[in-house]
Formats: structure tokens, sequence, C-alpha cells
């Protein structure tokens, strides 16, 4: 199942009519599943006001994160998540955010009892329904082993496939969801020349070793596909502020699993070029 992935649709080059009819084609296409962020600029508020038109809000599952931005109370601290949380339904125009995510903090935060306190209040008070973790590796293990999460989210893509044996097996075994994100791998093989950003050169030059030939598909697609169908995966989250795109990606998805050949091959080109050093990119 395909989620919107609404990273993109806090970027200032998108006007709010833009956003509104990214969030509408989703919705008219069949996406259930959005995920935000308070630290996607302006995506939290453009997608709590593209859903609070009529009963939109109820038909969906929201998706956000949080611990840390809540002006004058320190990151990753009980507080930060219960006046994090208060603020996200504000911006989102919602009652109860139906997945709150612990957006990618390492081992140490989430050990905190108090962070864990005030998720479980949160979620006795109806304001969240599922506690989450956002992250990659070492964190995202103890997450999982943790029993304290009823979600997690992690890259899954043809070139960071890592967890997909290993953490994401075992929260499937555990009952526990897990939204994949970075499911086109930003993109990077579109690239000529090494990406500035550093998590895009990551997989840009992974994309370089495994020289990996998507056709007959198309890279979106390929990719989409997937990451859609990944054992353990509930929902893959596409990124894009592009229409068009996100309706590529949607179609994509409606071929349904890739054959076992595309399977193989992607499967044999990382055991082949993969080392240790290929972790998970948050
Ligand atoms: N730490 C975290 O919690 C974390 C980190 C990363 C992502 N996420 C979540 O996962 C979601 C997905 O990840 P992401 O947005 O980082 O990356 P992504 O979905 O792997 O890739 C997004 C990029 O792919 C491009 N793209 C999409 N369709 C395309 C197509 N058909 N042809 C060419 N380019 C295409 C988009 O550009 P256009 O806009 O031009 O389409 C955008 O630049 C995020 O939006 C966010 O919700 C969470």
């Amino acid at each position: 199942m395909l989620g919107f992935g609404a990273g993109p649709l806090g970027a200032g080059r998108l006007t709010d009519a833009e956003a509104d009819a990214l969030v509408g084609t989703a919705l008219d296409r069949g996406v259930t599943v959005f995920d935000t962020a308070p630290s996607y600029g302006a995506s939290e508020e453009r997608l709590g006001r593209a859903l609070s038109h009529g009963a939109r809000r109820s038909t969906v599952v929201l998706a956000t994160k949080g611990g840390y931005g809540v002006p004058g109370t320190a990151d990753w601290t009980g507080d930060v998540i219960r006046l994090g949380i208060d603020a996200a339904l504000g911006r989102l125009q919602t009652d109860v955010v139906d997945v709150f995510l612990l957006h990618s903090c390492d081992v140490r935060t989430l050990e905190r009892d108090d962070i864990h306190h005030e998720l479980e209040r949160a979620r006795r008070a109806g304001k969240i329904r599922v506690a989450g973790y956002s992250g990659e590796n070492d964190g995202l293990a103890w997450a999982v082993a943790s029993g304290r999460f009823g979600v997690v989210e992690c890259s899954i893509n043809p070139f960071d496939r890592g967890s997909l044996l290993t953490a994401v097996a075992d929260a499937r075994a555990a009952g526990i969801g897990v939204l994949a994100k970075r499911t086109l791998a930003n993109a990077a093989w579109q690239f000529e020349n090494a990406p500035g950003a550093s998590d895009v050169r990551t997989y840009w030059q992974r994309a370089k070793a495994l020289a990996f030939d998507p056709a007959p598909l198309s890279w979106p697609a390929l990719a989409v596909r997937f990451a859609a169908f990944a054992e353990g995966v509930s929902s893959a989250l596409v990124g894009t502020a592009n229409v068009a795109h996100l309706a590529a990606a949607i179609d994509a998805a409606s071929d349904g699993p890739l054959e076992d050949d595309a399977l193989t091959r992607l499967r044999d080109a990382w055991n082949m070029h993969a080392t240790a050093d290929w972790r998970g990119v948050i």
C-alpha cells in the first residue's frame, strides 16, 4: 500500500494551492496514509488544512513526529513530547494523531522513561492512537525489541534494504506496523554528478556501485513496487511535490509486486556490492 510522504509538501517553492492539489490527488487516488513532521517546513499546516475539508480526516491514517522544536523547551524531554503533541494537534487541525513517531533520536534517548511516560499519557488521553519510532540501525532495533512502539518507520529502497531481513522481519513477527521512508531513494539515480546533500549522495554512490539497470521498468516504478510490497511493510511513503510523479507512483503500485526476476537481480546486486557501512540512512 502506498502512503504520501509529506516532506516535500512543506517546501517554500510550493504554493498552498499546489499543496492542496497534491493532497487532493492522493485522496482521490485512494491514498489513506499521510506522514509529516514539524521539521518539514509548512507540511503539517498544509496537510491539516487540506484534510480539514469535509470528512477527509476520518478516512486517513495521519502520522507525525516529534521530540524537538517547542520554543523554550529542551528537546528530547517529557515536556517537549507533551507540548509537541498539543502543538501538532493544532497545526494538523485534528483531535487525535493516529501515529506519533519519535523523530530519529538515538538509543540513549529512546531509553528515557520520561518520554515514554508522556507518550503513554497522551495515548490514554486520546491525543495519539499509537506511539512509534522513525529511525535506523541501533535505534530501530531497540525500538522494535522494546515492545513500546506499535509502528516503526525506516528507509527501504533498492539502495537501503539492510533492515528488511532484520528489524522489519522482527517488527512483522511482533505485529508492529512498518512505514517505509525514502521509498524512491530520493531519486538519487537521476543525478549525473554526486549531489550535495549527504543523504542523497550516499544513495547516488550506492547506485553507482550497484550499477543496476531497472529496465524494462523506470527507476520510480521499480522502487515503488520494491518497497510497497516488501515483506513486513505496511505502507511505503512516496515523497513528491509533483502531482504527475504522485500519479505515476500510484499507477506503478497498482501493477503489484515486482517480478521474481527483478527481485532476484536486485538482491544479487546488493549481496555482491553492499559493504558493512551501507547502513540505514536516517
Ligand atoms: N527521518 C525521518 O523520519 C524521515 C526521513 C526521510 C523521509 N521521511 C518520510 O518519508 C517520506 C519519503 O521520503 P523522501 O521524501 O525523503 O524521499 P523519496 O520519497 O525517496 O524521494 C523523494 C524525491 O523523489 C522525487 N521523485 C518522486 N517521484 C519521482 C519521479 N517519478 N521521477 C523523478 N523524481 C521523483 C521527488 O521530487 P519531486 O518533488 O520532483 O517529485 C523528491 O525529490 C518523506 O516525505 C517523509 O514523510 C522520514
